[in-house]
């Protein structure tokens, strides 16, 4: 079969985030962040682990950009851990923290791999929590200042710049969920949280912007849930309506188009207020970007809820004005985290944004699968679901690119195992299987099929 290429220089990268791999936690000036505290408070996650130890990429750096060259790669998709440039959260920054990303970038280039970095991904000086957090407007001005620090330090070094992973899940899932750091289960609060994140992003492009030289770029990466309405009531139209709203609009159009969706806002005032968004802010936040970064892994299928309508949809989100959907499901295969695979929704998602806003260049800086991989007797890990699944989002990448999306890259979620979150140490997304005990790094079946289709610049079809 031949080679169904990607256009001349595709970025084929890698994706990680500084709390899932660095270890280190006491390390060189570093002080707690929310996910610290969070991890070391039992029954908060799944499997009793924390992020104390991870990967310990940051004493294993070197070794883990020459998987990446082995790899192939020519992105790295990584986070600045806010708790190392700037322990407290505020003022000095801390020289030893700073020097970690020079030495990371200098392997890096080194490697002829280009660094994208992520200012946050979740790891919120424990110090500004206790403060405030992203509730309080405050909290927006310090990531102004963060990001002004970080930029001022590492400008020279790296070129492309994001603002902040996923606004929903440090947002809604940190805040009301309470699944995520701080653990919050307050609406109102994760409310306000979203509107000084993305017055936070707006703030930092805004001064970036002002000091940039000529090849740094800038962005933010947001995820996407498309939502699939599984009824054909009035009802249940109307319950996608509100989940799409919420999920995905409620982020995406202050950012590409000043406003917040009108629907939305007509929701939100039946419960609280929304003096929060003051005169000014959407002009701030609505930035032009050089890049936009896609986060997907599945659709959301919902339908109205009702008695016997099943689970609830996104339980904590649901005093948004969403209590009574449920989810659904779309009959699709599903990963070890119970999330179908869809690659059709990729290419549904990609052309939808190049339809319905002005979009800058997409990315997309995640999209992967968890499944109970195992050393086997071979010494090897076999995963052949993460290559099928990689494999068949491959093609859809594709497919959404010959139908007119102007695509640039693709970092698969992620390049090793590492502490996810609330499920820690048990879910594993790594094209590289991580032994914790040991810190042996394994690469998996999947870090060699992807090695094949970066060589060969496309996926066989
Ligand atoms: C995304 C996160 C990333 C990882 C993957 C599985 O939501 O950005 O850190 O946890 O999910």
């Amino acid at each position: 079969m031949s080679i169904n290429k990607f256009p001349e220089g595709f970025g084929w990268g890698t994706a990680t985030a500084s709390y899932q791999i660095e270890g280190a936690v006491a390390q060189d000036g570093r002080l707690p962040s929310i996910w610290d505290t969070f991890s070391h408070t039992p029954g908060k996650i799944l499997d009793g682990t924390n992020g104390d130890r991870a990967c310990d990429h940051y004493n294993r750096y070197e070794a883990d950009v020459d998987l990446m060259a082995d790899l192939g790669a020519t992105y790295y998709r990584f986070s600045l851990a806010w708790p190392r440039i700037q322990p407290d959260g505020r003022g000095a920054v801390n020289p030893k923290g700073v020097d970690f990303y020079k030495r990371l970038v200098d392997k890096l280039r080194s490697k002829g791999i280009t660094p994208w970095a992520t200012l946050y991904h979740w790891d919120l000086p424990q110090a500004l929590q206790d403060a405030g957090g992203w509730p309080v407007r405050d909290c927006a001005y310090w990531f102004e200042d963060y990001a002004a620090l970080a930029f001022e330090q590492l400008r020279d070094h790296i070129d492309i710049w994001t603002s902040l992973n996923e606004p929903i899940c440090s947002s809604f899932l940190s805040y009301s969920l309470g699944e995520h750091a701080p653990g919050w289960q307050d609406p109102a609060a994760a409310l306000r949280a979203s509107h000084h994140l993305l017055l936070g992003h707006g703030l930092a492009l805004q001064h970036w912007r002002s000091v940039a030289g000529p090849n740094h770029q800038f962005g933010i990466t947001i995820n996407l849930s498309p939502v699939v309405c599984m009824g054909d009531t009035a009802a249940d139209r109307d319950a996608a309506r509100r989940v799409d709203g919420i999920t995905n609009r409620w982020f995406l159009d202050p950012v590409l188009k000043g406003e917040y969706p009108a629907d939305v806002l007509a929701d939100l005032a039946q419960f609280t207020s929304l003096d929060f968004i003051q005169p000014g802010d959407l002009e701030i936040i609505h930035q032009p970007m050089d890049a936009f970064g896609l986060n997907y892994y599945n659709r959301a299928p919902v339908k109205a809820g009702g008695p016997d309508a099943g689970e609830k949809w996104r339980g904590g989100i649901m005093a948004l004005g969403c209590g009574d959907v449920a989810t659904a499901s779309q009959g699709l295969p599903v990963t070890a985290r119970g999330w179908e695979i869809d690659p059709a929704g990729l290419v549904w998602t990609l052309k939808w944004l190049t339809e319905t806003y002005d979009m800058p260049p997409i990315w997309i800086t995640e999209n992967g699968s968890a499944w109970d991989d195992q050393v086997g007797p071979d010494g090897a890990v076999h995963d052949p679901d993460r290559v099928k699944f990689l494999e068949a989002h491959f093609r859809a990448a594709r497919q959404a690119i010959d139908e007119g999306v102007d695509l640039r890259g693709y970092f698969p979620w992620s390049l090793m195992d590492n502490f996810e979150w609330a499920f820690g140490e048990s879910s594993r997304f790594g094209m590289v299987y991580i032994d914790y005990e040991t810190q042996q790094r394994i690469p998996k079946d999947s870090f060699y099929f992807y090695r094949d289709v970066i060589a060969a610049g496309g996926v066989e079809g």
